[in-house]
């Protein structure tokens, strides 16, 4: 199994049917991943990923994420935000969650993987932390308006294309966190059009404080050693 292997089938996740009109206009058509099949292959999104993290070996970095922690700590550090509401979409089996609740966040993870959710529930109860882990197809997910104060997407590029619901579920004042592939990244990974494109992040926050912006060669956490592109971004809505 390649590296690769974990992100086959998000295209299955994300129908982008492209219309064209003249220009280069396009409509995403987003199907909820739990009635999505891998093309082909017949194995559901949720499936994959429950192998993925069922494997004995993890082929992903099991830490925390370093951009995150890096963040928490400045948002603490500066006096911006330290504690309250955090949300953090496909949080896989729950090492960025888990690091937001030791950090003294409210927090919730959201997953299709049963197996990621129940690795990072028993990771939680192991370590004495309180994680609301909800099984939960983030494209449909009700996040509320205003509802959170922190809100993480860590490598799942394809939570962009509901930019705009997330930006209006962060609290005025609150922050999102987000790291993920970029367009010059090459070998396994999201679907080739959800690579962060050059300013795609800055442009869909271009409204919000833009705290820390980061495009460059390092390790990415699902790529594991040679560097690769990728692309990360502390922004803060605007307080009212
Ligand atoms: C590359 S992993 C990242 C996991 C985690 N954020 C991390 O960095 O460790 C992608 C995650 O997205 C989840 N996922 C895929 N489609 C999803 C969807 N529609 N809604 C919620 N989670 C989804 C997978 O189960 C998997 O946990």
């Amino acid at each position: 199994m390649r590296k690769s292997a974990p992100f086959r089938g998000l295209a299955a996740a994300l129908v982008v049917v492209l219309v064209a009109t003249g220009g280069l206009a396009a409509t995403a058509l987003l199907v909820p991943a739990q009635q999505q099949q891998q093309q082909g292959g017949g194995v559901s999104e949720p499936a994959r990923w429950d192998k993925v993290f069922g494997a004995k070996q993890p082929r992903y970095r099991t830490e925390p994420n370093d951009f995150l922690d890096r963040s928490l700590k400045r948002l603490a550090g500066e006096k911006w935000l330290a504690g309250g509401t955090a949300i953090d979409l496909a949080c896989g089996d729950g090492r960025n969650a888990l690091l937001l609740a030791q950090r003294g966040f409210a927090t919730t993870g959201i997953d299709v993987s049963k197996v990621g959710l129940d690795k990072a529930r028993a990771a939680a109860a192991q370590k004495g932390l309180t994680l609301d882990a909800r099984e939960a197809d983030l494209f449909t997910f009700d996040y509320g308006v205003e509802q959170w104060d922190l809100l993480s997407v860590i490598y799942f590029n394809p939570a962009l294309t509901i930019a705009d619901k997330l930006k209006a579920a962060v609290k005025p004042g609150g922050v999102i966190v987000i790291e993920g592939q970029g367009s010059e990244h090459q070998g396994g990974g999201p679907p080739k059009e959800t690579l962060f494109k050059p300013g795609q992040l800055l442009k869909a926050f271009a409204d919000w404080r833009i705290l820390a912006y980061e495009d460059g060669r390092f390790e990415s956490d699902w790529n594991l050693g040679e560097p690769t592109h990728v692309v990360r971004l502390l922004a803060r809505k605007p307080a009212k």
